[in-house]
């Protein structure tokens, strides 16, 4: 089984060696390995049980390595991650060939990231390579947001799990690039929209795939628990599925029903505040998914601000059902 700690020289070891380390970020654990070693890097696509076609976000300590990677920095991306990193924003710049082909699945961008925990930033700045890190989850399945959550499905897989508490996002990154210098978002996430259009203007949203924006249309499942997971007016949802007689669990934004069990629904937020829910999503989603109810019923956010991001997944979850 991992050994789950705090010891970021530990840590620091098993990655030199080619091994995988789960480490927290703001947003959700990440599966980390040398993002310039090709077997690391290969270990890791094996781990997850990820496609090779999806390429990874590589992590570094600051801005300044950026240049390292990358042929050409672009003044709009760079506004941006002047004003946002460390943060939930990954860019995609045009790659340097010290990138490993896998790390990209052969695209001429690379994605690049500097996270916001502290414990990332301590061990990314004892490294003296970038690591490339997605979400450390089995392909398909819902992000960690906790070092138990990792524990429980990639435990056995890595030697050392770097346990950083809650994230407190809770959503992974927001992706942007650049196509004809017009600012697009791949994947809404974590940073607000506004917050990018504050700054640099309106932008374009093409979040076909989360899981291959170059490949617009594949894998619309994904965030996604087990158990179905149907999307809906709650109160419509809870009379149908109870004439049917199914055991369901409800998933909710602010909104408690009192004719429920205490243990058979979740409020994503009391208080109706969005970055609350964000931060609660994924692990009220496993809850619901490991114990509770056969299927799991739950209600849209409003579609304003990280509400976006979050029926964005909601909307993956329910893909499948
Ligand atoms: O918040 C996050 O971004 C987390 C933490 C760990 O940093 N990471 C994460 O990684 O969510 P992952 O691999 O689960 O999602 C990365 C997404 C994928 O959908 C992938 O297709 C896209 O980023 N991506 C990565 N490199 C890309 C590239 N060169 N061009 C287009 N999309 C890319
Ligand atoms: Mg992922």
């Amino acid at each position: 089984m991992a050994e789950i700690g705090q010891n970021i020289f530990e840590a620091a070891d098993f990655l030199r060696q080619g091994k995988l380390v789960a480490i927290p970020t703001e947003t959700v654990y990440g599966l980390a390995g040398n993002a310039l070693n090709p077997a690391a890097v290969a270990l890791i696509f094996e781990t997850k049980n990820r496609p090779s076609f999806d390429p990874l976000i590589i992590h570094v300590s600051t801005v300044d390595q950026v240049p390292l990677y990358t042929e050409q920095f672009p003044d709009q991306l760079r506004m941006l991650a002047a004003r946002f990193w460390p943060g939930p924003l990954t860019l995609l710049l045009p790659r340097k060939k010290n990138i490993p082909d896998l790390v990209t699945s052969g695209l001429e961008r690379v994605a690049i990231r500097v996270p916001d925990h502290p414990l990332a930033q301590g061990l990314l700045s004892r490294l003296d390579f970038p690591l490339a890190a997605p979400s450390a989850n089995p392909f398909g399945y819902i992000s960690p947001t906790t070092a138990a959550h990792v524990e429980a499905q990639l435990g056995t897989k890595i030697p050392y799990i770097l346990d950083g508490g809650s994230c407190e996002v809770g959503l992974e990154s927001t992706i942007v690039g650049l196509e004809d210098d017009k600012v697009v978002i791949y994947r809404l996430g974590g940073l607000e929209i506004v917050e990018i259009e504050a700054l640099v203007g309106k932008v374009i949203i093409k979040d076909h795939s989360t899981s291959n924006p170059q490949a617009p249309g594949l894998l619309d499942t994904h965030y996604a628990p087990r158990k179905p997971f149907f999307l809906g007016e709650l109160e419509q949802l809870i009379e149908d599925f109870g004439k049917r007689k199914i055991d369901f669990s409800v998933l909710s934004f602010e909104g408690k029903f009192n004719h429920i069990a205490g243990q058979r629904q979740i409020i994503l937020s009391k208080n109706g505040d969005l970055k609350e829910a964000a931060a609660h999503l994924f692990a009220a989603m496993r809850t619901l998914d490991e114990t509770g109810a056969d299927v799991i019923l739950a209600e849209l956010m409003p579609d304003i601000g990280l509400g976006k991001a979050i029926n964005d997944r909601l909307r993956r979850a329910a893909a499948k059902a």
